[in-house]
């Protein structure tokens, strides 16, 4: 499905990513597993674990290479798309699916731990995507991918750098889906739900939350590749600007912003026509606070 075509996958030393890498690789891609191998917080670099996965990949036959430079810096990010380039002469799927966590609520959030998970997640993702565009263009072919997720898409507590971020690639996403269009470009979303370190790393206190753990454990990361591998193949050639979900077996296409109540005063509005006027026809469709999990609020299955 992916064969003759050359695939870039950001972050792909382990969880989600390292199954795209396995999976993009059985599907006949040549692969760049990237990784910089740190921890879930960002902290410390290692090039094993894009090493180990391309052994894993080269012993099931597959060809890949290993990059483990950092997503998080312009001429990093160059240097990956360049790796793909030197080893294989071309460049066709790009997946911005690094990713790291710094949780902590909005009102102790540090400028620290804000810039770095924007730097990571937004940043990165804009880097090796507008590193790899000129050759998209120039081929007049390319497809991207892009993880969000529904901290962002509904959103989570404690996640104001991690949800930002993450709605920023959906807007990135699809503004990359609008300008390269014209360029038989491709630019998708997807929001997983998978047990990987990453969700091991959410603090599960209360009964609720070690319940809701529980639940994760069963999404295994392999059930998000074969929609990675779809949206990248030709497959998937009228699909651009969309965002979907997986959670195990349950596959969403998700909705995208568009008005949903509409108020008009002839003479115009004032502040107190607003109140006695468009809140009470607004009041019901308010959306409440919810959460992600107030949203899949069901077993995965
Ligand atoms: N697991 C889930 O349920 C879930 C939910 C929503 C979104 N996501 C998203 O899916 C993606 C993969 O997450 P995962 O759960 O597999 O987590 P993970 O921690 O297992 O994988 C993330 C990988 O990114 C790498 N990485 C971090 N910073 C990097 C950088 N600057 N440059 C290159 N590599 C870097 C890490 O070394 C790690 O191997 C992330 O973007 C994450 O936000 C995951």
């Amino acid at each position: 499905m992916l064969a003759g075509k050359v695939a870039l996958i950001t972050g792909a030393g382990g969880g989600i990513g390292r199954e795209f890498a396995l999976a993009m690789a059985r599907a006949g891609a040549r692969v760049v597993v990237n990784d910089l191998g740190t921890s879930v917080q960002g902290e410390g670099a290692s090039s094993a674990p894009a090493e180990k996965v391309v052994q894993e990949i080269r012993a099931a036959g597959g060809q890949a290479i290993a990059n483990a430079d950092s997503v998080a810096e312009w001429t990093a990010a160059n240097r990956i798309v360049q790796a793909a380039l030197d080893a294989y002469g071309r460049i066709d799927v790009v997946v911005n699916n690094a990713g790291i966590l710094r949780d902590r609520f909005f009102f102790n959030m540090a400028v620290e731990e804000w810039r770095a998970v924007i730097d990571v997640h937004l940043n990165g993702s804009f880097y090796v995507a507008r590193a790899a565009a000129p050759h998209f263009k120039g081929q007049q072919s390319g497809c991207y991918l892009h993880m969000t997720s529904t901290s962002g898409l509904v959103g989570n507590l404690g996640q104001a750098n991690y949800a930002a971020a993450k709605l920023g690639i959906v807007g990135l996403s699809k503004s990359i889906a609008l300008d390269m269009a014209k360029y038989g470009v491709r630019s998708n979303c997807i929001a997983p739900f998978a047990w990987s370190r990453m969700i091991g790393s959410i603090p599960a206190e209360t009964e609720d939350q070690k319940a809701r753990v529980e639940k994760l454990k069963s999404m295994e990361t392999a059930k998000i590749a074969p929609l990675a591998v779809f949206l990248s193949s030709d497959l998937s050639k009228e699909i651009s600007g969309q965002i979907f979900c997986v959670r195990a077996n349950e596959l969403f296409l998700m909705s995208q912003s568009r008005p949903l109540k509409a108020a008009y005063r002839a003479k115009g509005w004032t502040p107190q026509a607003i109140a006695d006027e468009a809140l009470p026809a607004w009041r019901e469709s308010l959306y409440k606070l919810d959460r992600s999990q107030d949203v899949f609020s069901w077993d995965p299955r």
